[in-house]
């Protein structure tokens, strides 16, 4: 039998910044698992580590920004991803301005950008399910996205099959 997390990694998906704020203040992490829920209304669940900064965050402001990572964004996506900001100040450099609903919404390098107000939560072993509706969403200006498949990223290449 192969490992199972051999197995799951390859589940492809792609990326995103899982955004918010809390009295003014900006936080956010990377997000792979993050899937389609419902059509009508739109919904999305993503699923967060209970050990993360971000989880708490969420739960607190119940709305969250989705910025889904253009192929140009593998650093910002690393930066988001690999550190606690509970240690740092992810955004300390980084260009955004706030959606309708607050969630910080990056300025560059995004394909689309979708604003959420989350509706339930579930706790799924280690981590929470977040199911929230999408109440706006704003296209990004590149249209190539990056691709997360066995821990490494990727993108899109040559026309579709
Ligand atoms: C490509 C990539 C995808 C990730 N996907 C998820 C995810 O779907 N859920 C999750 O809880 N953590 C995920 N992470 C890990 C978090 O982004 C990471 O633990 C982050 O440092 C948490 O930050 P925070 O403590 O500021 O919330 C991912 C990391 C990377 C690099």
């Amino acid at each position: 039998m192969n490992k199972l997390s051999e197995v799951l990694d390859r589940i492809v998906s792609g990326v995103t910044v899982v955004t918010t704020s809390v009295s003014g203040n900006p936080f956010g992490m990377t997000a792979s698992w993050v899937a389609r829920a419902s059509n009508q209304p739109f919904m999305i669940s993503v699923s967060i580590s209970q050990k993360s900064f971000t989880h708490d965050k969420l739960k607190e402001s119940n709305f969250f920004g989705l910025n889904l990572m253009s192929c140009e964004s593998k650093k910002n996506t690393l930066n988001f991803g690999k550190k606690s900001g509970r240690y740092i100040n992810k955004f300390e450099g980084v260009e955004f301005k706030y959606s309708t609903h607050c969630n910080p919404i990056f300025s560059k390098g995004i394909v689309a950008f979708l604003d959420c107000k989350i509706v339930h939560s579930l706790k799924a072993g280690d981590h929470t399910l977040f199911l929230a509706e999408v109440l706006d969403g704003i296209l990004g200006e590149n249209e190539d996205p990056l691709v997360y498949y066995r821990k490494n990223f990727s993108q899109i290449q040559g026309s579709s099959l």
